[in-house]
């Protein structure tokens, strides 16, 4: 068949949680070379998006087509997507399904084909698409007896990208839309959260399927609840993502972002990495402190989140006080594991290799690394239900284990 277009979770830089409609050309521009300079193209982040706001109030009345804010962005988008491509970086740009953007500039319904052709014609790699204004004058939807036209909306965006020649990743927001309406609904999701699932991944790569992670509003709020509601919605979510069809979470919003410990920062990326969710940066990057430089940039965490079975980890252990995660990665002796502390507290979590699918591993030896200290150790395991890894975590902090098994004994293997 055709190659994916995007055969691993996507990874890149949006403005949108930092920022918001406080964009220009020169934050792109900056972004980029700074990415460029300091290892994160090199590390994977290749998308650069410009989210809402870009445009002005009108189309061009004669083309019918998206007219660019010239104030923000003085040299147009077609210069913005080869000064990105110059560099590496692929070029992503927002539109909206309905009316109107969110932020009430033209949206692309009754226009799609316009639209697509002045993205290619711009030199567009990714377009992300989101749902406002779906129902006329409403940007949200007041019933969910929208889900059939948000199907037809989101199917005919992405015949409108196929009949461009030029290859361009699909990111649909439409599940986020039925997430749970209002504010105070808690974890329940909309009657038709996964029906909307079930059509999703035949038209686009990824799909934003849960409310906006906190913007950073700098008013000292922590932002630790909103990861937490969107870390649950996509832990539902496992059985839709494979090759070429992510789960997005969104933002990765470590850095210059107000009401987020270190170890809250790291646990997200950390979460997100292990989940095989699209890794998209919203913050200033030219404050990342050489810490979270060092950690997003780290290697190893981007091979487990870019490991080409695509697998989302599951479950293997959920309390009120942890959560364990686990991963199959594509060599066979080798697992990812996330210890998570969810807690408000320190805490020791110990997690028996039985209860990580090595359930007959006896007399068998393990390397257990690390991969935010890059420590390791190796270990013999004679009982497997009770022996295994022993982590004292700070609150709210995360544990990231790379698994490998040395006996290379099939009876040593997690099943
Ligand atoms: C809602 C989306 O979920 C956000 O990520 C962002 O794109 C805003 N709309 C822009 O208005």
């Amino acid at each position: 068949g055709t190659p994916l277009l995007s055969p691993t979770p996507p990874m890149g830089f949006n403005n949108w949680a930092r920022y918001e409609c406080n964009l220009n050309q020169q934050l792109f521009t900056d972004t980029a070379d700074w990415m460029l300079s300091h290892g994160f193209l090199s590390a994977g982040y290749n998308v650069i998006t410009i989210d809402d706001c870009w445009m002005t109030m009108d189309r061009d009345p004669d083309t019918k087509q998206l007219v660019v804010n010239e104030t923000l962005f003085p040299q147009g988008m077609a210069w913005m997507g080869q000064y990105l491509h110059q560099r590496g970086f692929k070029f992503g740009i927002y539109q909206d399904a309905g009316y109107k953007t969110c932020g009430g500039y033209p949206g692309s319904q009754g226009h799609f084909d316009i639209d697509v052709g002045q993205f290619a014609g711009w030199g567009v790699d990714y377009i992300k698409l989101d749902g406002c204004y779906v129902n006329k004058n409403e940007s949200l939807p007041p019933s969910e007896t929208l889900e059939p036209s948000f199907r037809q909306l989101y199917e005919g965006f992405g015949h409108a990208i196929r009949s461009q020649s030029r290859p361009m990743i699909y990111s649909e927001s439409a599940p986020a839309y039925f997430a749970g309406l209002s504010a105070g609904t808690g974890d329940r999701v909309g009657k038709d959260w996964y029906k909307v699932h079930t059509w999703i991944g035949r038209y686009g790569q990824l799909w934003r399927h849960s409310t906006d992670i906190a913007v950073c509003k700098k008013n000292g709020e922590s932002r630790w609840p909103s990861i937490m509601t969107n870390y649950r919605f996509n832990i539902r979510l496992a059985r839709f993502q494979k090759p070429g069809n992510w789960n997005d979470p969104d933002f990765i919003i470590t850095g210059d972002n107000d009401g987020l410990t270190l170890e809250e920062q790291k646990s997200q990326f950390g979460l997100w990495a292990i989940m095989a969710s699209p890794l998209i940066l919203s913050t200033d990057m030219a404050l990342l402190s050489p810490e979270q430089v060092a950690y997003l940039t780290n290697y190893e965490i981007i091979e487990v989140n870019q490991d080409p079975l695509g697998i989302q980890a599951r479950l293997a252990w959920r309390s009120p006080a942890s959560d364990i995660l686990v991963k199959p990665m594509q060599n066979v002796s080798m697992r990812a594991v996330a210890i998570f502390n969810k807690q408000n507290k320190a805490a020791v979590v110990s997690v028996p290799l039985a209860r990580l699918g090595y359930t007959s591993a006896v007399d068998c030896d393990f390397l257990v690394r690390e991969l935010f200290t890059r420590s390791e150790e190796r270990i013999h395991i004679t009982v497997p239900r009770v022996q295994g890894i022993s982590i004292a975590l700070q609150p709210h902090a995360t544990a990231l284990y790379k698994i490998t098994e040395l006996s290379n004994r099939p009876s040593c293997r997690a099943t």
